[in-house]
């Protein structure tokens, strides 16, 4: 098993482009399965979660060539509408297939979704839009069975789901009649699948707001698209300079996505500012303590939770952290306290969190991708030696890590 070996405790500099977003791609590869044409997509991350999703798609039948950031998918013969359950239950994002492959061809074999153990993550939301839609759903132990002779238009909530949203989205774009979802969730990535499909030929009305009006088309089509770039990378990296008192550029970054980060970030004392499409970071005279509530978008991402958890060990003050998207998201802070970090978990959702404190290095563990992301800024921070395990989580969704942190002068190796 990989490990992440950090010699914290130097301020970087220089810069890093940030990459494609993980959450903006995962649902536009579910979407080629919808048309028989060639479809390209651009600013792809080279990230395990793309990886075993490609993977799927060849192995239900996809033609896949990818090409630096290019990737070219046609699904012109599908040979299978089953998904394979090791590839299925590594990523929450398999999910999406459902959607797809019922509106493709009209059945889907699943194990159950997989991905971070940040809560209970249930499927109800996708499984009751689907029997709305017209669809039989069997919840067997090991997975579940969706078939349908035609899937109807039909009035659903998504309950601000975000990749129920994008389910729902999928399944219905070819379903006939009409299709009215309220409680869409309204994030960048929903708003961008919903462009790509459009640009497919499908009918989408209200397209970032809360409802989404669906007209069925009868065929989609081939488009091109460019992935847009990844708002939680860039909040990410933005928190490791403010945490280690770096002075960074961020190339690439969609500047509109960040207001939540930015008013974070400005609450906490971190000067910055924009240059077209780079964000700089400068070193921070002192960092404050703050509240960090996460909500739906435009809030502040839940994801972004546990990098500001780590910039709080740094601020003066008393943060509060206030997440109450899922129940399992602040395990991280264990590990943290571990580094000497003063964090006071008061219930599943809430915690409290002391600084500014010296941290050490110690062995820690990185238990989804933005927790793991959140351990090496901690590891960079602290004093001494840092060692990661379970790091296959981040490589789920950053991209080449250690070597673009290489690049700016950090001290972080990648062991077997
Ligand atoms: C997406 O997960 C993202 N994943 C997550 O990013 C992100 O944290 C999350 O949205 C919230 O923004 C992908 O896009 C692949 P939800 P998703 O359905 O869609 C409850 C990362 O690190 N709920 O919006 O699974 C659920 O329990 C990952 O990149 C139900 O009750 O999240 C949670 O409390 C981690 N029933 C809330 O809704 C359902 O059927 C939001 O979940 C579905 C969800």
């Amino acid at each position: 098993m990989e490990k992440f070996v950090i010699r914290g405790g130097k301020p970087l500099a220089g810069s890093i482009r940030i990459a494609g977003s993980k959450n903006a791609v995962l649902p536009m590869l579910a979407a080629t399965l919808l048309t028989r044409d060639v479809c390209t997509i651009t600013n792809v991350p080279d990230i395990l979660d793309v990886r075993n999703f490609l993977q799927i798609l060849k192995n239900l039948g996809c033609e896949v060539s990818i090409k630096g950031g290019k990737v070219q998918i046609r699904a012109a013969r599908l040979v299978s509408t089953r998904l394979d359950s090791r590839l299925g239950s590594s990523m929450r994002a398999s999910v999406l297939l459902l959607g797809s492959l019922l509106a493709r061809s009209g059945r889907v074999a699943s194990p159950y979704p997989g991905g971070d153990l940040i809560g209970v993550r249930p499927i109800d939301v996708h499984v009751r839009a689907f029997r709305k839609l017209g669809a039989s759903v069997v919840l067997r132990k090991r997975g579940l069975h969706i078939q349908t002779s035609k899937l109807r238009g039909a009035e659903l909530f998504a309950e601000s789901s975000v990749t129920g949203t994008e389910n729902i989205v999928l399944a219905a774009t070819t379903a006939a009649g009409r299709t009215v979802l309220k409680l869409a969730a309204q994030e960048p990535h929903v708003v961008e699948l919903c462009r790509f499909l459009v640009a497919m030929g499908a009918s989408i009305q209200g397209i970032g707001t809360h409802t989404l009006i669906i007209r069925g088309a009868r065929r989609l089509r081939g488009a091109s698209v460019r992935v847009i770039p990844d708002m939680l990378e860039a909040g990410s990296f933005a928190i490791l300079a403010a945490a280690t008192r770096s002075e960074l550029r961020l190339r690439d970054v969609e500047h509109s996505h960040m207001d939540a980060v930015y008013h974070n970030l400005l609450e906490m004392g971190v000067p910055f500012d924009r240059a077209g499409s780079d964000l700089i970071l400068h070193k921070p005279r002192q960092l404050t303590a703050c509240t960090i509530r996460t909500g739906l978008y435009p809030n502040l991402a839940t994801d972004l939770q546990p990098p500001f958890g780590v910039l709080a060990t740094q601020a003066r003050g008393t943060s509060i952290i206030h997440d109450w998207i899922f129940e399992g998201r602040l395990g991280y802070l264990k590990q943290l306290r571990r580094m000497g970090a003063k964090a006071q978990i008061l219930d599943l959702h809430r915690a409290l969190i002391e600084g500014p404190t010296k941290l050490g290095g110690a062995t820690i563990e990185s238990l989804d991708i933005r927790s793991g992301m959140t351990m090496v800024i901690a590891g960079l921070v602290a004093t001494g030696k840092t060692i990661i395990v379970n790091t296959h989580n981040i490589d789920r969704g950053y991209e080449h890590l250690p070597e673009r942190l290489q690049a700016i002068g950090a001290d972080i190796q990648r062991i077997e």
